[in-house]
């Protein structure tokens, strides 16, 4: 526990550093390419903030593994694995809309442990350990009490391939939008979920995620008393997440449980 208290700290740090930074290469000129389809974009910024944290993580812990979404899977002999994903909300950073954030999840024995995602142009940092709960700022958060579905905002997003897959969530959206009191698309899954976890959102559901959108948050969210599900499909996760009550109704329309 004190192991994974000190690791956490390092992380706190480096993400900071790497935020920070961030901030200013946005105001900057910067490369860009297309990845699985001509929207899902990777920056030159993605992949120097990976880089930086994978430097510091060798340097310090030389034999934990590593998962990152832009370079993929890093051998390691201890028991630990780092899941990242530099920036989540990079077509938000291409387009210099300020919401996007680092998300960092450790898993040891193969159970996620520890999750910190922090958001440098508002300055919050989300964090848990597994058994802990989960703080905002250092200020301890928890899922909202909103009960009723017509009164709950939440939120989703779409898929990369959505144009050439008809399963991109248009459906379960039509199904949702005309049933709550609001619906937001943020653009970064770890923001949704760390909304969720602090009460702003009431739940959020998304389809086709990867492990490193959502490592971090899904920890965040259970330790700050919420519900979550998550299902590995042939295209990456479905994800439902919420305070309980908005958990069970949105459950019920998507029928994945
Ligand atoms: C994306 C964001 C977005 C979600 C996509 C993710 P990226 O991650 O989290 O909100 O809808 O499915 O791939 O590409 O910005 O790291
Ligand atoms: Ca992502
Ligand atoms: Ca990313």
């Amino acid at each position: 526990m004190n192991e994974w208290l000190t690791i956490k700290e390092h992380i706190k740090t480096w993400v900071k550093e790497v935020g920070k930074e961030q901030l200013i290469r946005m105001e900057q000129p910067f490369q860009m390419k297309s990845k699985s389809s001509d929207i899902d974009l990777v920056t030159e910024v993605d992949e120097w903030s990976e880089q930086y944290l994978m430097d510091k993580i060798k340097s310090q812990y030389p034999h934990h593994a590593i998962m990152t979404e832009e370079s993929g899977w890093h051998e390691g002999q201890a028991e630990y694995e780092w899941v990242i994903d530099p920036i989540d909300g990079t077509v938000n950073f291409a387009h210099r809309f300020p919401f996007f954030c680092i998300s960092i999840g450790v898993k040891f024995q193969g159970e996620t442990v520890i999750g910190v995602v922090y958001v440098p142009k508002i300055d919050e940092m989300y964090e848990a350990i597994k058994g802990s709960g989960a703080t905002l700022n250092g200020k301890p958060i928890t899922v909202s009490r909103t009960e009723r579905l017509n009164q709950a905002v939440v939120a989703t997003g779409f898929p990369y391939d959505r144009a050439t897959d008809p399963n991109n969530n248009v459906n379960h959206f039509n199904a949702i939008i005309t049933k709550v009191g609001g619906i937001r698309r943020t653009g970064s899954a770890a923001i949704d979920l760390c909304q969720v976890a602090a009460g702003r959102f009431d739940g959020y559901w998304e389809l086709k995620l990867q492990e490193w959108d959502i490592c971090a948050g899904l920890l965040i969210i259970e330790e700050a008393n919420g519900k979550t599900f998550s299902y590995k499909q042939e295209k990456g996760y479905q994800v439902l997440v919420g305070n309980p009550a908005v958990f069970n109704e949105l459950s019920g329309i998507l029928n994945w449980e």
